[in-house]
């Protein structure tokens, strides 16, 4: 814990506490609360965690009023730029940036590990064919504790590392699979040849009747929205992973326990309702009759991929993917795509209108990233799954902090109780 000579202090009637701040290396000062109950009696209340940090953490940084992510201190757009996912997953995990023979060694352990067990692929044909991808995720990777017992002690250091590098490698696959068997066609193996964007891409649109060559292009901005959604300090899903593992539960339990929290059109899911809401707005002459839907109190309508709990600025990530959607969309000829010209005027009629400006409701990561997956080819069912793949880096770096965190206890929140107190039971005569 940093310096803690600074202290807030605290008067509830005739006493007073004193209670330690601590500050941070980024950030706002925290105080120090965990002494509170038992010293004065009293609960704090933050529903939804708007003023509360649960955790220290050294991975990643946002600063909302500049714009800014930080992986280890690096900023996402240069990461966006110079790195890719797979060196972005070894920053994340281990803290710094691979030599040469640390990243060829990492990524040959990933290649090396992107199969399933073969008994797994039973799991798919128990689901309808139209059964949602996350529906599917949550379901196999939360079984995959029922194939990787050598992988499940949280207590031994290896096993915890042969399951980051197992979740890593085979999330890619396990997607592609649910992909495949939605859509009626024979699952593809994983390829050692491909890298990690390239092996996906070919798991997706291969077949087996004929040669699919993986456009490069295509496989570099796939890499780059895996890079853009890594990780994210302790949003909702990383949150539910943290609680998940402050229990003891096993790293396959606790990811898939993630993914069900992502799938929320709140939160991950907004890229699929964002996408289906610029489908049904159709042309730009009707953007002014959903502004007006989301401005409307009456109305629980709002503009999916806008807004943040955090970003009261623009999230530095959908600057990226906006540069990227522009790319893509040029590459495959369909820079005239009408959804693409229907979100940039969405964007632009949104910041233009006070009511977004003064709520600082931006596009997120999640406003552009679906006309990219769209182009590309994926059904918006995939975008959340693709979203998931990306964050388990994410949530497991931030699952190894936790248990290597001698301050760790298992999570149980207290209540603001308003409900009835005590009374005696009425017999049923008697009602
Ligand atoms: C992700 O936390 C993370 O880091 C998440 C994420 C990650 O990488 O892990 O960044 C990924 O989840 C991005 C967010 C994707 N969700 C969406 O795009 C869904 C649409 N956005 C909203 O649901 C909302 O903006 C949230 C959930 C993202 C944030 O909500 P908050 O912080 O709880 O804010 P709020 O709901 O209290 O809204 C504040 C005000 C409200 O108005 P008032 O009650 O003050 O009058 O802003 C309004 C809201 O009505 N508002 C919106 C709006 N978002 C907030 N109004 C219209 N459209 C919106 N999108």
């Amino acid at each position: 814990m940093s310096d803690t000579s600074k202290t807030a202090k605290l008067t509830i009637g005739d006493s007073s506490y004193e209670l330690p701040i601590y500050t941070p290396t980024a950030g706002p000062d925290v105080i120090d609360i965990r002494k509170l109950y038992g010293q004065a009696g009293v609960f704090t209340y933050d529903p939804g965690f708007t003023s509360t940090a649960a955790c220290d953490s050294t991975i990643t940084f946002i600063d909302g009023d500049k714009g800014e992510l930080l992986h280890r201190g690096y900023p996402i757009d240069q990461l966006a730029a110079k790195s890719h996912y797979l060196e972005v997953c070894f920053l994340l995990l281990y803290g710094y940036l691979p030599k040469a023979d640390e990243l060829e060694n990492f990524e040959r352990t990933i290649t090396q590990h992107t199969m399933i067990h073969e008994q797994m692929h039973n799991f798919f044909r128990g689901f309808r064919r139209d059964a949602h991808p996350m529906a599917t995720m949550v379901g196999v990777v939360g079984a995959m504790s029922a194939f990787y017992h050598d992988s499940t002690d949280i207590n031994n250091p290896r096993e915890r590392e042969i399951a980051s590098h197992r979740l890593i490698a085979k999330m890619p696959t396990i997607a592609a699979m649910a992909y495949k068997y939605s859509i009626g066609q024979p699952f593809v193996y994983p390829r050692n040849d491909l890298d990690y964007a390239a092996n996906f891409l070919h798991m997706c649109f291969a077949v087996p009747a004929e040669e699919y060559q993986v456009d490069p292009i295509l496989a570099r901005a796939m890499d780059r929205i895996f890079t853009l959604h890594a990780d994210h300090e302790q949003n909702a899903s990383t949150s539910t992973v943290r609680l998940a593992s402050s229990s003891g539960a096993n790293p396959f339990a606790c990811i898939a326990a993630g993914i069900a929290c992502l799938w929320g059109p709140a939160h991950g899911g907004a890229n699929q309702a964002c996408l289906e809401m610029l489908k049904e707005i159709g042309t730009p002459d009707r953007i002014p009759e959903y502004i007006a839907r989301a401005k409307d109190k009456n109305d629980p309508f709002r503009l999916m991929g806008f807004g943040h709990r955090v970003y009261k600025n623009f999230d530095p990530r959908a600057t990226v993917m906006k540069q990227s959607a522009d790319e893509v969309l040029d590459l495959l000829g369909v820079e005239n795509n009408p959804i693409l010209a229907t979100a940039k005027e969405l964007e632009k009629a949104a910041l233009a209108d006070d009511y977004f400006a003064e709520k600082k409701l931006f596009p997120n990561v999640d406003f552009y990233s679906g006309v990219i997956l769209e182009a590309m080819g994926f059904p918006t069912s995939m975008f959340t799954p693709i979203f998931a793949l990306s964050r388990t880096v994410g949530w497991i770096s931030q699952w190894k902090e936790q248990l290597a965190d001698p301050q760790m206890k298992i999570g149980r929140p207290r209540q603001l109780y308003q409900g009835e107190t005590m009374r005696d039971y009425v017999d049923i005569e008697n009602r």
